[in-house]
């Protein structure tokens, strides 16, 4: 057996990789607190602070500020609507959970028969997307709704923690998303964004705060690692 072979069985595999980072010059990394397999959090680190994908979910909500205007119809509450909105004329919601006490409580995928056609400007959809169980439909129907010349705004974690419960379906990429849009939204306008990076993608999966990294650490945006998807459609006026 030749001598390097030799070695590698003696180090084990452990420390044949020690051995390799070292002369190589690749980083050795410290784990610290980090080697868990549970995270900080189980609830997004919500009872830290500000979860990872609100941070995204504002910078999305901030570049689209002039969308929201006008009949303004929004998932489950319509915080939104008030916080980024301007000259709402109509501020509704939608909930398949009677619970939130929306203007419409049913199913978005079967909303055909309830809210009417052209209806709205803008029709938001913060962090819902991987919850929609009949996805094509429900994007069909946000659609659907919005008056020519409005826009449906989703967003939508895609690396992070599930939601648990079982009802948490697709987190697609950036790319997959694209492809979604295109087969519910033929002619639309569509934009695709993802935010996030390999130190926000732990974070967000170890259930760390949005306040436990600098603004300069968020900010970071690499495709490879999106926390967040952001989804704009514009309904074309023809
Ligand atoms: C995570 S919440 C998103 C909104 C929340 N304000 C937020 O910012 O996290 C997702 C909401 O979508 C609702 N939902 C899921 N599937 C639905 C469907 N098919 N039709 C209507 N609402 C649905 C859920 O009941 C839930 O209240």
């Amino acid at each position: 057996m030749p001598l390097t072979a030799r070695l590698k069985t003696w180090l084990g595999p452990r420390w044949t990789t020690r051995a390799r980072c070292v002369l190589r010059g690749l980083p050795i990394p410290w784990w610290g607190n980090l080697r868990r397999t549970h995270p900080f959090s189980s609830y997004f680190g919500f009872e830290r602070g500000t979860p990872v994908d609100r941070y995204y979910l504002a910078h999305f909500l901030d570049a689209h500020r002039a969308d929201i205007t006008g009949d303004v119809l929004e998932v489950q509450v319509g915080d939104i609507t008030r916080r980024y909105g301007h000259q709402v004329r109509r501020s509704d919601t939608i909930d398949i959970e009677p619970q939130f006490h929306p203007t419409w409580c049913c199913d978005l995928a079967t909303a055909d028969t309830i809210i009417p056609d052209d209806h709205y400007d803008c029709f938001i959809l913060p962090n819902t997307l991987s919850f929609l169980r009949d996805l094509d439909a429900c994007l069909r129907q946000a659609l659907r709704v919005v008056r020519p010349g409005g826009v449906v705004l989703g967003t939508t974690a895609v690396l992070g923690q599930m939601n648990g419960d079982g009802k948490d379906y697709w987190h697609l990429s950036a790319e997959g998303w694209q492809v979604v849009a295109e087969r519910v939204w033929p002619g639309c306008n569509v934009t695709v964004r993802a935010y996030g990076n390999c130190l926000s993608a732990t974070a967000a999966v170890m259930g760390l705060a949005t306040e436990e990294l600098t603004t300069a650490e968020l900010d970071v945006m690499d495709p490879k690692f999106p926390v967040l998807v952001g989804i704009c459609c514009r309904k074309p006026v023809a």
